[in-house]
């Protein structure tokens, strides 16, 4: 599966949001080392890198298409680097490890979390920021027809019925590693516009992102297929307003604890 930048940044001020927020709970005054985990297309980088106008900042991705828009914006302080987060490791520890919408890609959170706290500075802070949508009707639909006769031979395997554990869960297994931990969750309601290609909101913004597994999958005329009829399930679920916009209430979870 490969990403595409200019797909996930067409919602780019829903996305970036609940990034600024995250960053705006971050207790530190001049961190002087930042990793941004699953840094993307850079554009939170870009944001941290004015907040923190003394720090050294390294993205870190997967995803070369991703990397490649990031680097366009590579500086002396904001260098970008291809690595898998699933065994990602700290060289030195860094003042704040900092990802926003990217680790919920990523399976067994009790090991993961922290192994990434050990990463983080004595003083320092880990900040974290996930979609925490599973229960919603747009996933609930996705796994469901993903999951039924026509596709789950194909498309099965790509379900996540819950990819973020509850804030409950990232307490107990951060505050071991931490002197303290808040975490909290938010519902945007965002206000998705009418398309000028006719395709419902919300099918359009899974595609920059949670679809990304399970159109990889299928070729064109199957994605087309699956497409509409996930569009016919989001059109009971999120009925377009009368501009032809909808509503699409959006959780996440967010995460800040301090070593
Ligand atoms: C939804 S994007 C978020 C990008 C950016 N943090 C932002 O807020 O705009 C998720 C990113 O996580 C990256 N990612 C997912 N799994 C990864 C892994 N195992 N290792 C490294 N990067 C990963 C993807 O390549 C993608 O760029």
């Amino acid at each position: 599966m490969t990403w595409n930048p200019a797909q996930y940044l067409q919602y780019e001020d829903a996305r970036l949001r609940p990034a600024l927020e995250l960053a705006a709970r971050v207790p530190l005054a001049s961190p002087a080392t930042i990793a941004d985990l699953g840094c993307g297309a850079g554009n939170v980088a870009r944001r941290l890198a004015q907040r923190w106008p003394g720090a050294a900042i390294v993205g870190f991705d997967s995803d070369e298409a991703m990397l490649a828009k990031a680097r366009e914006h590579a500086g002396e302080r904001l260098r970008f680097e291809r690595a898998d987060l699933a065994q990602w490791r700290a060289a030195s520890p860094f003042d704040l490890v900092y990802s926003n919408a990217a680790l919920h890609w990523l399976d067994d959170h009790a090991a993961l979390f922290p192994r990434l706290a050990a990463s983080v500075a004595p003083g320092g802070a880990l900040a974290v920021q996930m979609p925490y949508n599973a229960t919603a009707p747009s996933h609930a639909l996705l796994n469901e027809v993903a999951a039924s006769a026509r596709w789950r031979d194909r498309l099965a395997r790509f379900v996540r019925p819950r990819p973020v554990a509850s804030p409950q869960e990232y307490f107990d297994w951060l505050a071991p590693h931490a002197r303290a931990v808040d975490a909290w969750t938010t519902e945007y309601l965002q206000h998705l516009p009418c398309r000028a290609d006719g395709e419902h909101p919300v099918l359009a913004w899974m595609r920059g992102t949670t679809l990304l597994p399970f159109t990889a999958a299928l070729d064109a005329a199957a994605q087309r297929e699956f497409a509409a009829e996930l569009a016919l399930g989001f059109a009971r679920a999120y009925p377009p307003r009368g501009d032809g916009s909808v509503l699409y209430p959006f959780r996440r979870l967010f995460l800040v604890a301090i070593r």
